[in-house]
């Protein structure tokens, strides 16, 4: 049994039958969406966010979470969908959980109208659960998120070095959705006003050391069933090269470095410089320690509730998060 199984032990039934819920919500009168629909429930992904909504769910009470707690996760999981879709179009990316993406199959442009698809669903799921706090909530997550990619655009391009605006771009493009689903899942549990603000909180840390994470896989060639080094492709600085950057601002290899960067588009041999300066600098030791500090703050959250099979596995969870390889 892997790491996740584990985690996910008290609502294994829950989150797994959940592919059904999936293919109804999506029906589609459209040949080349079926398939598309096909393909990703072939290749789901780790569903670490309906985890968070069905863990946060139960833990109160130490109870088997409500079904509309597991509605949500679902429509929430198919925001995430979604916006991995049109993430690959934006990053150019051909692969995704190890396989093609929907751009590859069919191309962008289809991509694009499939994942529009796929949000507008979700919206409708939304407006099922009949609660306007959060369709306010879900509305919300597609705003913020297009904002904290677009502003990662107008970072690279005036080649903003800032690790306040870092950490904002990742609140933004992944750490909102991360608080949106632990809101929610406080309020589909009738839970406190207190709870709803802890749960919120527990969220965003997670959503942030989970960016962390995957932002410090770019630096490596290990399959992670998606392409590294394509945020530096793209010139977008993430924290460990950021750090390292900041860290030596008159260096000859920081100007080197800057150089490489405004070059368009960035050379092969360029983004190997870039990213054995990262790993040389200490850039990842730094970035790991910054993610630790958002992983603890989470635990420390999720302590405040009585142990049970639920607490538990959050917080495997965390550190699943701070430790994951993929
Ligand atoms: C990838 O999310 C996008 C980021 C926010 C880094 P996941 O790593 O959760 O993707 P899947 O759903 O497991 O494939
Ligand atoms: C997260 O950023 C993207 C979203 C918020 C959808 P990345 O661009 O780093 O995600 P991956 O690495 O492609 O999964
Ligand atoms: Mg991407
Ligand atoms: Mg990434």
């Amino acid at each position: 049994m892997d790491q996740l199984d584990k985690i996910k032990a008290p609502i294994a039934t829950l989150v797994d039958n959940f592919h059904s819920q999936f293919a109804e919500i999506l029906a589609t009168k459209s040949e080349w969406l079926g398939r598309a629909i096909e393909l990703l429930s072939a290749s789901t992904g780790k569903k670490v966010r309906p985890i968070l909504v069905a863990l946060l769910s139960g833990l109160p009470e130490g109870k088997s979470p409500a079904q509309r707690s597991i509605d949500a996760a679902v429509l929430l999981e198919l925001i995430h969908t979604a916006t991995l879709i049109h993430d690959d179009v934006i990053d150019e990316a051909k692969t995704r959980r190890g396989r093609p993406t929907l751009g590859a199959i069919f191309d962008n442009r289809v991509a694009v109208l499939m994942g529009d698809f796929i949000l507008s669903s979700a919206l409708i799921g939304a407006i099922a659960l009949r609660d306007l706090e959060v369709m306010a909530i879900v509305s919300g997550i597609g705003r913020e998120l297009t904002e904290g990619e677009i502003r990662q655009f107008e970072s690279a391009d005036s080649l903003r070095l800032d690790e306040a605006n870092y950490y904002e771009i990742i609140r933004q493009k992944t750490a909102v959705l991360f608080a949106s689903c632990a809101r929610i899942a406080a309020i589909t549990t009738e839970a406190s006003t207190e709870d709803k603000e802890r749960f919120t909180l527990i969220g965003e840390l997670l959503g942030m050391a989970f960016q962390i994470r995957d932002d410090i896989f770019d630096y490596y060639k290990g399959d992670v069933g998606k392409p590294t080094g394509n945020d530096l492709r793209e010139g977008k600085v993430t924290l460990p090269l950021l750090h390292v950057l900041l860290q030596q601002p008159d260096s000859p290899e920081t100007k080197e470095a800057l150089a490489t960067l405004s070059q368009h588009p960035l050379s092969e041999e360029g983004v190997a410089r870039l990213t054995e300066l990262a790993i040389e600098g200490g850039g990842i030791r730094y970035a790991e320690e910054r993610l630790m500090h958002y992983i603890d703050e989470a635990k420390q959250l999720i302590l405040h509730y009585p142990d049970s099979a639920y607490r538990q596995s959050l917080l495997a969870l965390a550190d699943y998060i701070a430790a994951r390889s993929y």
